[in-house]
Formats: structure tokens, C-alpha cells, sequence
């Protein structure tokens, strides 16, 4: 641990590449009280993946970043061979934002074995991208779990883009009683409002021009939740909006209660309205929190 504190003073990056390396620098006897913040990757970062390196520099000694596309959360023909990496760029971003420990691992330092153990989420994952997408969720959980244990971080941070797998990883932490604090961290947007995402890179010229339509859709939906409107017909606005103005195809738009992601048959309490829409070589998603404040409903804070 010393060595990684001064390494940041240093503005220094150490990066490991073995699992053995990272717990041996990470033990808590070592750390002499020091506390360790951790942001999980899939790397070509942005400013979302940077918003969370800045809160957990804020309120941590050491700051460990992984960055790992993950095999066991893509299914058969999504896009893991296709998603963007750039580990140069990444190394560099990492340094300049204060990471202390950059962790990257190969999928054979990750998984040596074929098989194992599986992890089963719960009915939070039967919706929204876990409907879609199945086992995306079991392989988000596996690998969150073997880093939480690797890292054994005191506070863990992830954006609300990804809100479904966020509120996953609560009731994981919760259910398993794991030692790490989950800390929920804004979604960072461009300046036209499309939220920030590694896979934007694949969106073409006409493409990112459409996809801020997204969030637009999205706001409409909340002032028609703040209006008392039904589900259904809100569900069904959202994506005709989008549907309107681009050429991306509606995976889903749902409204649900968050974080538990249950049916709301009419709006009541937080909920989130979240939606995955598919261009032609990349699918987006994003959601909107409504929470009811003083008797009327106002979105969160996005951070634009
Ligand atoms: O959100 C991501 O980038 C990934 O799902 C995560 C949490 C790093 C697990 O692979």
C-alpha cells in the first residue's frame, strides 16, 4: 500500500496484470487503515468512466481501477469481440485521473477453468436488458464478485447509465453480505444529452446525430409520469418518439419501480423509465429516475 500511495503522489500508475500481484499489494493488513475505492471497467474510457475515478478519489487513500471485457457477460453474437479497446489510451486517461492501480487482467488470468460455479440473480435480472440479453446478468455478477474479492475495496463505484446492473450489484452486496459500499455515481452526458458510453464509437454520422432523441424521449416520458398518465401509454409514447425521429429499433422501453424493477401499474414512488434502442451496429440504453419530492415528481440530477 505505501508503494501505491506514493506512486500517486508521484501521479504514477502501477499496472498489474496477475491476480496473486494485486492481492498481495491490496492485503488489508497492509493497508494500515488506508482506504481503497474501486471502479470496474470494460475500458475505452470516457468522462463516465472519469466521473467515477474523480468521486472515488474524493473519498478514498487509494484509488484501483480494472479494466476487463468480461466474456462471460456477452452472449452468443453480441459484440465481445467487436467491443472497442484501446489499452494504450486507457493507461494514459487512468494516469492523468489519478488512478493509483490500473488491473488488467487477460481472460485466462480471469477464468483458467471452463465451467465452475454460476451465480444466479434474482428477479431484478428477468427484466429490461436481462430480458434481452440472458446470462448477461449471472456473467455481470460473476465477474463483480471475483474482483470484489480481489480488490476488497471499501466503497465500489458505478454509474447510473447502467442502472439495472447497479441496482443488481446493491442487492448482491446486500444479500451476500459482501464488504464493499456501492456507490451510485450520475450518468455524464454529451452536450446534446446522449449519455456517454464506450460503444457510441460504433453509432455513424447520421446515427449519433438521431441518438440524443433517446434522452429527449425519455424526459417527454417523465413529465407525462409527473402528470399522472398510465404505464402503458407512456411505455407506448416513449417509443413512438424514437421510433419518429430515428432509425434505431426499440428493444425495449419500460416503467418500473426502482430500484426493486417491479411492475408499477400506476405511478408511485421512484421509479425509472429506461429503454434500449438498436442502431444498425451498436444498441444504446439509458433511463431516467423520477423520485417524488414534496408531493411532486422531479428527475435526478444528471450531470450534463
Ligand atoms: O459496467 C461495466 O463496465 C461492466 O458490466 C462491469 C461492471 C465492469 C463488469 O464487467
Amino acid at each position: 500500500m505505501e508503494v501505491a500511495t506514493e506512486m500517486h503522489e508521484l501521479n504514477n500508475l502501477t499496472v498489474i496484470h496477475s491476480i496473486q500481484e494485486l492481492q498481495a499489494r491490496l492485503d488489508r493488513n497492509e493497508r494500515q487503515g488506508r482506504t481503497v475505492g474501486f471502479v470496474p471497467t470494460m475500458g475505452f474510457l470516457h468522462e463516465g468512466h472519469l466521473s467515477l475515478v474523480e468521486q472515488a478519489r474524493k473519498h478514498n487513500d487509494v484509488v484501483v481501477m480494472s479494466i476487463f471485457v468480461n466474456p462471460a457477460q456477452f452472449g452468443p453474437g453480441e459484440d465481445y469481440d467487436a467491443y472497442p479497446r484501446d489499452t494504450e489510451r486507457d493507461t494514459q486517461l487512468a494516469a492523468e485521473a489519478g488512478v493509483d492501480i490500473l488491473f488488467m487482467p487477460t481472460p485466462e488470468e480471469m477464468y483458467p477453468q471452463e465451467g465452475g460455479i454460476h451465480i444466479l440473480p434474482g428477479t431484478q435480472a428477468s427484466m429490461l436488458c436481462g430480458a434481452s440479453r440472458p446470462g448477461h446478468f449471472d456473467g455481470v455478477l460473476k465477474v463483480v464478485l471475483k474482483l470484489f474479492n480481489i480488490v476488497d475495496p471499501d466503497r465500489s463505484y458505478f454509474g447510473m447509465k447502467d442502472a439495472q446492473q447497479l441496482a443488481i450489484i446493491e442487492t448482491f452486496v446486500r444479500d451476500f453480505n459482501l464488504r464493499t459500499d456501492i456507490v451510485r455515481v450520475p450518468t455524464v452526458r454529451e452536450q446534446d444529452g446522449l449519455a456517454k458510453s464506450s460503444r457510441n464509437v460504433h453509432l455513424t454520422a447520421m446515427e449519433r446525430k438521431e441518438a440524443p432523441i433517446i434522452q429527449q424521449a425519455l424526459q417527454q416520458g417523465a413529465l407525462l409520469f409527473a402528470e399522472g398518465h398510465a404505464v402503458a401509454e407512456i411505455e407506448k409514447q416513449v417509443a413512438e418518439h424514437i421510433v419518429a425521429n430515428s432509425s434505431g429499433c426499440i428493444d425495449y422501453v419500460s416503467l418500473l419501480s426502482y430500484p426493486a424493477l417491479t411492475a408499477l401499474d400506476e405511478p408511485k414512488g421512484e421509479a425509472i423509465i429506461a429503454c434500449a434502442v438498436k442502431f444498425e451496429r451498436t444498441r444504446l440504453i439509458d433511463n431516467i429516475i423520477i423520485t417524488k419530492k414534496d408531493g411532486s415528481y422531479v428527475q435526478n440530477d444528471d450531470e450534463q
